[in-house]
């Protein structure tokens, strides 16, 4: 990693502290080295300027090239991230904007800024990213786009299907398979619907998100959100398999017993199968035991392409946990994985429907 200080940033923070944290010297000016203004973007995968002031996002809109940071931005020829941060008014001016437009136009990414207390004590849109929305931002910047074209649809997380206005029955999926999904999709330059039941995860950025609670609630988003131009559809979401016959209108009286009637829900996976025009359906299947035969046979028996086995009572695997081990199912056959982050399960799920799609 390469860091370049401008003038102002020189005025905030040392360039020692930068030269120590990357471990590599820190660029100031542009007679630092002969040729730094075309050495240092040539030799670089992606280019992220964080903060981006007002001044650097005219700079860059424009072709102005007086310093070190804003003439390798002429010269580099890769992807950018910028993270703009300044006062909401100086953000919210009309010129500042019509730059940003400019520079969206041509291809750059922008993350941020957030709403929230500014520096100058004042509130408003112009808070720095956090650190994991600038680094989600550049791996989507760096990520080959072998998926782009696609349109992905992805459920996450569990659904709640409620007895009273205040009680439900529901899961333990804290959405992080699916979100891993969306991610992996979205970076490698797919257009991604999440569709999600409520999880405590941050929406991912570049996805178009659909929030949704009870199975018939993602039963409408997935039939309305998968039209003919869908590639893809995952259903990573743990869906009720049964629901209360009735939701009573008000809380229920507490008694000594209550029953409550369970009947099975809508499966969502076999309305998409059923269609004629369908996309590419990949299930999972969350078992307990080493159930693989029982997952290959809903996956004929729900007609999909694909299905990822996961033993959700294996350590380190399924519900809410960072990692899974899974067997991937199609037709051709099965693929078991080591215990890996549900962001390589991603890949390799992703990997698979791309040598089994046409
Ligand atoms: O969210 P996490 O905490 O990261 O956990 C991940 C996970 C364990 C939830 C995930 O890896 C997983 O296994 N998801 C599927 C859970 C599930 O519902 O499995 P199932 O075997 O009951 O269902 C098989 C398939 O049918 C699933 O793709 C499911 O989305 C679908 N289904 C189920 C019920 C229903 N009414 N309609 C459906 O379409």
């Amino acid at each position: 990693m390469s860091v370049i200080m401008t003038g102002a940033a020189g005025q905030f923070i040392t360039p020692l502290s930068l030269e120590v944290a990357s471990r590599n010297k820190v660029y100031t000016s542009l007679f630092d080295a002969p040729m730094a203004h075309i050495d240092l973007p040539a030799k670089a995968d992606v280019m992220v300027i964080a903060p981006a002031t007002a001044n650097i996002i005219a700079k860059f809109a424009n072709g102005i090239a007086d310093d070190l940071l804003s003439t390798c931005l002429l010269s580099y020829q890769g992807s950018v991230v910028i993270a703009p941060s300044m006062n909401w008014k100086m953000y919210e001016n009309k010129v500042l904007q019509e730059n940003l437009g400019k520079i969206r136009a041509r291809g750059v990414l922008q993350v941020g800024p957030e709403k929230g207390p500014l520096a100058c004590g004042e509130e408003g849109p112009g808070r720095l990213s956090e650190t994991a929305d600038i680094v989600e931002a550049v791996r989507m910047a760096v990520t080959k786009k072998d998926l782009s074209g696609k349109k992905i649809l992805v459920t996450a997380g569990p659904t709640r299907e409620y007895i009273d206005p205040v009680r439900f029955i529901s899961n333990r999926s804290s959405g992080k398979m699916g979100y891993a999904l969306a991610m992996a999709a979205r970076d490698r330059g797919a257009e991604v619907t999440l569709v999600s039941g409520p999880s405590s995860l941050k929406t991912p950025l570049g996805v178009r998100f659909v929030s949704v609670e009870t199975s018939e609630e993602m039963l409408d988003a997935v039939t309305s959100e998968t039209g003919d131009d869908t590639t893809l559809l995952i259903m990573a979401a743990a869906v009720a398999d049964f629901k209360p016959g009735e939701r009573a209108s008000a809380k229920l009286e507490k008694s000594e017993n209550v029953s409550v009637t369970l009947h099975k829900a809508d499966d969502i996976i076999s309305h998409i199968t059923g269609r004629s025009n369908r996309p590419f359906v990949i299930g999972f299947a969350a078992e307990t035991g080493n159930n693989v035969d029982r997952a290959e046979k809903k996956m004929q028996k729900k007609n999909m392409d694909m299905i990822v086995f996961n033993d959700v009572s294996e350590p380190g695997a399924g519900f809410e946990v960072d990692t899974n081990r899974v067997v991937i199912i199609d037709r051709k056959g099965r693929t078991a994985t080591e215990l890996l982050s549900k962001d390589s399960v991603a890949d390799m799920v992703l990997d698979r429907f791309l040598e089994n799609s046409p």
